[in-house]
């Protein structure tokens, strides 16, 4: 599994830490920045992340900012992103199997380092339910 990862400055601290993660989860990721504390535009590189996303260059996406807020904001107006901002491990989990989301948005501020790296795991290990999930979905497709 590819994943497309982004932060703006409130979110790389973070975004670091869940690239060790992938790496000890032998998972590819494309790093899309941002590559300091420095202050940039969380737009900037939530787009990046989406649009790799719905280009099929990636499969998912992880987005990090300050609350998650702005990342989840901009990746839902990409066609084919659903993006789902979380911070506990329920909704990690349900939001895969029922929403089958493509992009997973954290906020550093908002959630310590251990809980972020566990909803990270669980996103990427849980499997879409389908069925009547599929259905919703496709409501969603058609609203696009
Ligand atoms: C940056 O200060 C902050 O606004 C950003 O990281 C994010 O929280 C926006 O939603």
């Amino acid at each position: 599994m590819q994943i497309a990862l982004g932060s703006d400055h409130g979110g790389y601290q973070l975004k670091e830490e869940i690239k060790k993660l992938l790496t000890e989860m032998d998972l590819k990721y494309s790093d899309y920045g941002t590559k300091s504390t420095e202050s940039v535009d969380y737009p900037d590189f939530a787009i990046q992340v989406a649009e790799a996303v719905a280009k099929g260059e990636a499969e998912r996406g992880i987005l990090v900012c300050g609350t998650g807020i702005g990342m989840s904001i901009v990746a839902n107006k990409v066609k084919g992103v659903r993006a789902a901002l979380c911070h506990d491990l329920f909704s990690a989990q349900a939001t895969r199997e029922h929403n089958d989301s493509n992009v997973l948005a954290l906020g550093e501020r908002v959630v310590g380092r251990g809980l972020a790296l566990e909803i990270v795991k669980v996103w990427l290990n849980t499997d879409f339910e389908g069925g009547r999930h599929q259905r919703r979905v496709d409501k969603i497709k058609e609203i696009e």
